[in-house]
């Protein structure tokens, strides 16, 4: 993209509650943010009318080589996470590269048009062909002037029980795959679970790269890789570049553990990610009633100054036939599932979706602040909480200065006697 001219965005409202905030975009970068800034020749200037302005939506977990495969070969008949992996194991033989690079850039352009300009990435390394590694990488190369996509070298069938996987995940991470997956809870024994964690962060911590494993992604209260994740980052000195995701068996947990667990997790500085419309559907399929939940413990992790994000995780694949990049949508499931209904606690769902999860991906120049990345979204709410409300409209996304995607307003023409001609939704509760 060329040199864009100025941007200035005038009279936006931030997630702070600061009111009437003029934004200077220049070089890529944000310049200046006050009331009233003085106009600048050639500036392109938006109106945001009060509207909310917010750092973008930002995607800590997807698996963008399964994304819009929905159907393909068949349908997930149980909806069950092992259904799924078995189904994607079916899948895999037929993928090819056109298949999966069109597909991903599909998903790309759903982002954009949501807002969501960071995603990471897990990507399959268990076909040998890495197939998929090579897609996303180009599509890594294609969308970087849009979208920051962040790739996780992932053994979807297990890291020790498939075989080749750790050299066929090594090679993905020589390609330039950035980031160490696993997925301990899916090898053969808790003990053959722990032994890939080890590893994998051993190899991580040789290549100075960062960890994201799928962990303890069941209903055992029984299981104890987030423990041995944080035990593991704590002796090779990966504070904070260490990320536990879904962690769905802390829901079902003994609490006496848990309170040693949360304690654990804040030493080793391990983030979490939390896939609440993934949680919520895939969890709890083996009970009958009560019927649990399978988010992990979001409020309790977030009170003890755990890093906690959410992620998609899935959008129209063998796991989850809905969604459509709406991080909104992501936390208000969140939001919902963990009962954070508060002010602050709705608010901390909507950090959920931006400052939280850049942190887990450890993007720079991320936020609202002079010196930071021109990256922002134009929200039709005035607030974070009315934005997860109403699903709000995406009326300007801009990334690096550029308006990369407009919406409308969302309106309704009301056809009613005596009544207003049309509707709005955003409504204000006195504070
Ligand atoms: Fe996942």
């Amino acid at each position: 993209m060329s040199t864009p001219r100025p941007l200035l965005i005038r009279h936006a409202t931030l997630p702070d509650g600061r009111p009437d905030i003029d934004v200077l975009m220049q070089d890529g970068r944000i310049a200046a943010m006050a009331p009233a800034l003085p106009a600048v020749p050639d500036a392109e200037e938006i109106d945001a009318q009060g509207w909310l302005l917010s750092p973008p939506f930002v995607d800590a977990h997807f698996h963008m080589d399964a994304t819009l495969s929905l159907g393909l070969p068949r349908l997930n008949l149980s909806g069950t996470l092992l259904e799924g992996i078995a189904l994607w194991g079916e899948l895999k033989p037929q993928l090819t590269q056109e298949a999966l690079v069109e597909r991903a850039l599909a998903y790309c352009d759903w982002a954009v048009a949501r807002g969501l300009l960071a995603i990471r990435s897990h990507v399959d390394v268990c076909d040998p062909r890495l197939l998929a590694v090579e897609a996303l990488l180009h599509v890594k190369q294609q969308v970087k002037p849009y979208l920051d996509l962040q790739l996780v070298a992932f053994p979807q069938d297990g890291v020790l029980r498939c075989p080749g996987a750790l050299a066929n995940l090594t090679r993905a991470l020589d390609l330039g795959v950035d980031v160490v997956g696993g997925i301990p809870h899916f090898e053969r024994t808790m003990a053959d679970g722990a032994e890939s964690v080890r590893l994998l962060c051993e190899l991580a911590a040789e290549r100075g790269l960062r960890v994201d494993m799928h962990c303890d992604e069941s209903d055992d209260p029984l299981s104890r890789h987030v423990e041995t994740l944080a035990v593991q980052t704590q002796r090779l000195g990966l504070h904070g570049r260490v990320t536990g995701s879904h962690l769905t068996s802390m829901h079902s947990m003994d609490n006496y553990y848990v309170s040693k667990l949360i304690p654990l997790m804040v030493e080793a500085q391990l983030q979490v990610v939390a896939n609440p419309l993934i949680n919520i559907t895939l969890q709890g399929r083996h009970d009958t009633y009560p019927k649990r939940r399978g988010l992990t413990r979001v409020p309790e992790l977030m009170a003890a100054g755990v890093n906690v994000a959410f992620g998609h995780d899935c959008v129209m694949d063998p796991w989850y036939a809905l969604g459509s990049a709406d991080m909104l949508e992501v936390a208000s499931m969140g939001l919902h599932v963990a009962q954070m209904t508060g002010l602050a606690a709705m608010r901390r769902c909507f950090d959920a979706v931006t400052v939280n999860a850049a942190q887990v991906m450890g993007l720079e120049g991320y936020g609202l602040a002079v010196g930071a990345r021109a990256d922002a979204v134009l929200l039709q709410a005035r607030s974070p909480e009315e934005a997860i409300r109403l699903r709000a409209a995406r009326l300007v996304t801009v990334r690096g200065g550029h308006i990369v995607a407009r919406s409308a307003p969302a309106t309704v023409a009301l056809q009613l006697p005596g009544r207003p001609l049309s509707v709005d939704f955003t409504r204000q509760a006195p504070r």
